[in-house]
């Protein structure tokens, strides 16, 4: 079953019953000031970083779903409705959401009267605009009394669940004209306060939310709503909130609009107050100002339009099945550009307070970002390596507002350094800007100790070789890209985090063969690096260490079928035919085939054969297999799920692309096609009470075989599986492949195919290319022409002359 539809011309999903089998929502704002929203007006804001300066209040996990967001009370008569059904869920007469690119426009109609909210963040500007449309549709005049609602944060998203003694008694407000300004703790150690306004005068307000609601009131019961009446609160501690109250008349056939802005200020300490305890609103004002009619609203939209329209004029394919061009031209890029603003903070699945930046996880969000804004993706290279250790050891994460790593989700993952060299070099690649290389970077933000990126790459590279273990493989330290297969952790406590606990690596035997593959996929492009820039002696030295690598997992590394996934604490073998449960894992399958080690002996097409033999199912490719039934301690928290859920034998959607992108390395384009097909969202639309989460963008799991409800996805947005998707379906399905010298063209596509286009601007010029298959084969071109002439290689060339080029291929 559907609940909406695609408009792939407006590049939206149009959801049509409010009741989806999950919220499903949306990102506003795409630099500083972020909103989440749902289909229903649930949601929040904050500024910058979802723990540190949450905005406005929001209830995970809650019942019911959802609870908490930037609400809208209409009270017509007896009849008090929400335009997104929510919170009060008055039946209405027609709904609709409208979810496009850092956009959302929700809209209910009940009882002739239509109500259609826009929310967006206008770029460059520290606020969300709401422009609500309010229209008569009727034959007789009405009158319409319209309450406006966000609940204030105190700011700390964590402190504010969690310290009730205090905050209790800390909030402030101010209310002036027709704003409320929210200024919990300015007057102390904040310099930030936030407001919310309207372009109208009001008929009164609220700021104090018992007084709203009611006590013992949920959010489709205000009170003062019911009663018709604001109360003219003033928050003093316990809750405060912001409430505009505005009476409305109607003639048949009027509209009337009216601008809510939802900001944030920050001052310095010279400019922080207009007079004693009264705060400086100028700042403020400003912002108001700039959105004070419809018309600035509207061209403040067309701006966020364009750049979108340019953005994603970037890559575009027209392959004739509209469910690929859609996924491939809006939405995989879309939630590209989602996955780089938040790696995996804020979400419906991931609280805000818990997750900042993650070293592997941003790195990996590049490879399909780096093409969309190559100069934020180099602000985010530099960023990233300065929370890196001299000795190319990382914290596992860094906090967005201060760009500082913290060892809150742990350290001593030992693949994470290796992630530096592909956001690294994607970023090269795309721009040709091998000037980054140059700048100073800090080690643990000390700029005392900082080097060169090209020396934190070389420091990455000789992590794994100072950590090499028994076998000649890598250690795997805490863990490797799979967080869950914790080898040296044996934990017995169910107080403990899996991920942060004290790691027994003394002695530890534990090593990894997915480090292995990653190591000589990403060492042979740190040799290329080197040999670029001259340093001939020290890519010998890393291709002989690479190629000691490729040995060692042919003797220590392969299993008869397929790769060996890694060696325990005690050196027994993990992922291999002699365990009961977990005999195959994907990871060293797709590294391994991607790197293309023990090709020539037959290894990547028996993995992959393997791969297609045992983890392949209905829903995708799973993790491993057999699922895990029971506890393993020296496995830790991968056989803590239960199987087919997460890193036990779900569909991780993540790694789904290595196998795709091994299966191109080896030829097969059917069966990459086939992979992909399974787990992209635009074909999953129509089983969308099955799948749960949103049909336009791409979850980190689904439901394996071994799974109680197979199919069922979750933990949509924000995971590596979207620029990894993006990655395999463009650079290796369709084949178009930035490299150094120009763009690789190398399809692998399945036989049926007649041939699809591409337009892809690079590096200031347009090439559109049409890639024809007139004798049905998967892969191998037998012709490139390039302007009316036939190239020599599959690389077109670099022009930069900002004109358009002709590209003809012929496989
Ligand atoms: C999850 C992993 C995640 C890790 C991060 C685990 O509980 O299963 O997917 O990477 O937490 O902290
Ligand atoms: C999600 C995490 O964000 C990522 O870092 C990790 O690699 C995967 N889970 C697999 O555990």
């Amino acid at each position: 079953m559907k609940y909406g539809y695609f408009n792939d011309k407006n590049r939206e999903y149009v959801i049509t019953n409010p009741r989806t089998p999950w919220p499903w929502i949306n990102y506003l704002g795409n630099e500083d000031f972020f909103s989440l929203i749902s289909n229903s007006g649930g949601g929040y804001s904050f500024y910058k970083d979802a723990k540190f300066r949450r905005l406005t209040r929001y209830r995970y996990n809650n019942v019911p779903m959802d609870d908490g967001g930037k609400y809208f009370y209409i009270k017509d008569g007896e009849t008090i409705w929400s335009p997104g059904w929510k919170p009060c869920r008055t039946e209405l007469d027609e709904y609709e959401c409208r979810h496009g690119m850092n956009y959302t426009v929700i809209s209910g109609e009940k009882n002739g009267i239509k109500t259609s909210v826009l929310y967006f963040v206008p770029l460059n500007t520290w606020a969300e605009v709401q422009k609500l449309t309010i229209s008569n549709n009727s034959g007789e005049k009405r009158k319409i009394q319209l309450f406006s609602f966000v609940e204030w944060c105190l700011w700390n998203a964590a402190a504010d669940m969690e310290n009730f003694q205090r905050n209790f008694s800390t909030g402030e407000v101010e209310i002036a004209d027709s704003v409320v300004y929210h200024k919990t703790e300015y007057k102390e150690r904040r310099n930030h306060y936030a407001f919310y306004s309207v372009n109208a005068p009001v008929q009164g307000f609220d700021t104090d939310r018992e007084s709203f609601f009611g006590l013992y009131n949920g959010f489709d019961h205000p009170q003062t709503v019911f009663d018709g009446k604001p109360r003219n609160s003033v928050a003093h501690g316990w809750s405060p909130i912001a409430s505009h109250y505005i009476e409305l008349e109607l003639n048949p056939g009027e509209s009337k609009d009216l601008v809510f802005v939802l900001g944030y200020i920050e001052n310095s300490e010279e400019e922080k107050w207009e007079s004693k305890g009264v705060i400086n609103k100028r700042k403020a004002r400003e912002i108001i100002d700039r959105f004070d009619t419809s018309q600035k609203v509207d061209s403040a939209l067309d701006e966020l339009r364009n750049y979108w329209d340019n953005l994603l004029s970037i890559f575009t394919v027209d392959s004739g099945d509209e469910k690929l061009d859609r996924i491939v031209n809006i939405w995989n890029q879309y939630q590209c550009m989602i996955t780089f603003c938040f790696s995996r903070s804020a979400s419906f699945f991931e609280s805000g307070i818990g997750r900042g930046m993650g070293f592997r996880d941003s790195n990996q969000d590049l490879i399909g970002f780096v093409h969309q804004i190559p100069g934020r993706a180099r602000e985010r290279i530099l960023d990233i390596a300065s929370t890196q250790f001299q000795d190319g050891g990382c914290y596992h994460q860094y906090q967005p507002l201060t760009k500082r790593g913290n060892n809150d989700i742990g350290g001593g993952f030992n693949d994470d350094p290796l992630w530096l060299i592909l956001g690294t070099t994607s970023y090269i690649k795309e721009t040709g800007d091998f000037g980054i290389l140059d700048e100073m970077v800090a080690f643990d933000n000390d700029m005392s100790v900082a080097r060169t990126l090209f020396d934190h790459l070389t420091v990455s590279f000789d992590h794994v070789v100072n950590n090499l273990g028994p076998h000649g493989l890598p250690l795997i330290g805490r863990a490797d890209w799979n967080d869950c297969l914790n080898l040296n952790c044996f934990s017995n406590d169910p107080n403990e985090s899996f991920q942060t606990t004290e790691n027994k690596s003394e002695g530890s035997k534990a090593e990894s063969v997915m480090i292995a593959g990653l190591f000589v996929a990403y060492g042979r492009d740190y040799a290329d690096l080197c040999r670029r820039r001259g340093r001939e002696d020290e890519a010998a030295r890393a291709l002989n260490l690479v190629a000691e690598m490729v040995d060692t997992i042919k003797k220590f590394g392969w299993d008869g079928e397929w790769f060996i996934r890694a060696y325990d604490f005690f050196g027994r073998k993990v992922g291999s035919n002699e365990n009961e449960e977990g005999k195959i894992f994907i990871e060293s399958q797709g590294w391994c085939t991607m790197a293309g080690i023990g090709s020539d002996e037959g290894m990547c097409k028996k993995a992959l054969d393997s791969v297609k033999e045992r983890l392949d199912c209905e829903q995708g490719i799973v993790l491993n297999n057999p699922a895990f039934t029971k506890y393993i301690i020296e496995y830790g928290e991968i056989s803590s799920y239960p199987a087919g859920y997460k890193e036990n034998a779900a569909v991780f959607c993540h790694n789904n692309p290595w196998i795709m992108i091994g299966e191109t390395v080896a030829g097969n384009g059917d069966r990459a096609w086939e992979y992909y097909r399974k787990i992209c969202p635009s074909y999953l639309e129509e089983i969308s009470d099955l799948h749960k989460t949103e049909p336009y963008v791409y979850g980190q799991m689904i439901a394996g075989k071994d799974a109680f409800r197979p199919g069922e996805a979750k933990n949509s947005w924000l995971t590596g599986t979207a620029s990894w998707n993006f990655y395999a379906i463009t650079q290796f399905i369709l084949g178009i492949r930035p490299d150094y010298d120009g763009l690789i063209v190398d399809p692998c596509i399945p036989g049926s195919w007649k041939g699809f286009k591409v337009v892809r601007k690079f590096r200031n010029a347009v090439y559109n290319i049409e890639v024809l298959n007139p004798n049905g084969k998967s892969k191998g071109i037998t012709e490139l022409v390039v302007d009316g002439e036939r190239q020599s290689s599959n690389v077109i060339p670099v022009f930069g002359d900002n004109r358009e080029h002709s590209v003809k291929v012929i496989l």
